[in-house]
């Protein structure tokens, strides 16, 4: 059984404030969730207050991106050394808006994904095609690159202790999301591409779907066997939305 996984991507919202009040209403609410791990990602500059906050609670914190280097002359980068130095578990490899503005391609995604793991944190290896590649009917072809990059280069160990998150780029922030089945059916294709290399791995991989996750559309998304949690933006702000989001992933 794989454990399911919900993780709030904060994105560049909040301050000190909002940040505060969001994190004490978390804490109150989730001795009401059941097995499910849960984690937050800040932006960088909150992670020490929000990891503080967070000190007593099952509550993990990841961070929206990291360096694949160790330290040295990298402008405005932060490292997985640094991060887990103040108690990040996770970090968000790929997601569709550094692909998309940050020129984070297919092979920087997979350098990053191996140095994420020899930091000894968990990548969360975002994928998942833009509306047009969904229009043109590419969604496996981009996924399948996607997770080949790492596949290939740097095979399927890699995704040992893993999560990868299907985002359809053009369900996020849009309020539009994939229909449960059609999130299935491309979680499915990722597991079984994996499978064709490595069944244990394949099986124990947690793939979440990320894109519009809301309380009312959550249950339907996990109930589907191979979406194991979610990856939540927008309603990841709103504390009873993000605690529901959890109650549904643990059920
Ligand atoms: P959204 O964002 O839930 O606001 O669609 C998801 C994400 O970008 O991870």
């Amino acid at each position: 059984m794989r454990r399911p996984l919900v993780a709030g991507n904060w994105k560049m919202n909040g301050n000190l404030k909002s940040i505060h009040a969001l994190v004490e209403e978390l804490k109150r609410g989730i001795d009401q969730v059941g097995e499910v791990d849960v984690a937050v990602m800040p932006p960088f500059v909150y992670i020490p207050e929000v990891t503080r906050l967070l000190k007593d609670s099952r509550i993990a914190v990841g961070a929206q991106n990291m360096s694949r280097h160790a330290a040295g002359a990298f402008t405005g980068e932060v490292s997985g050394e640094m991060l887990k130095e103040f108690g990040c578990r996770y970090a968000i490899i790929g997601h569709s808006e550094r692909r998309a503005n940050y020129g984070e391609t297919d092979e920087k995604a997979a350098r990053k994904v191996v140095g994420v793991k020899e930091r000894g944190l968990i990548p969360i290896l975002c994928v998942g095609e833009t509306l047009m590649e969904h229009e043109r009917g590419n969604t496996y072809g981009v996924v399948k690159r996607q997770v080949d990059a790492v596949l290939d280069f740097f095979g399927v160990e890699m995704f040992r202790g893993t999560v990868i998150a299907y985002e359809p780029v053009w369900a996020i922030g849009t309020g539009k999301t994939a229909t449960p089945e059609i999130a299935q059916s491309v979680h499915s294709f990722i597991r079984d591409r994996l499978a064709e290399r490595n069944e244990a791995i394949a099986n124990e991989v947690r793939i979440i779907y990320g894109g519009s996750v809301k309380a009312s559309n959550a249950a339907a998304l996990f109930a589907m066997p191979d979406i194991d949690g979610g990856l939540v933006g927008g309603a990841s702000l709103d504390a009873r939305e993000f605690l529901s989001i959890c109650k549904a992933a643990a059920q």
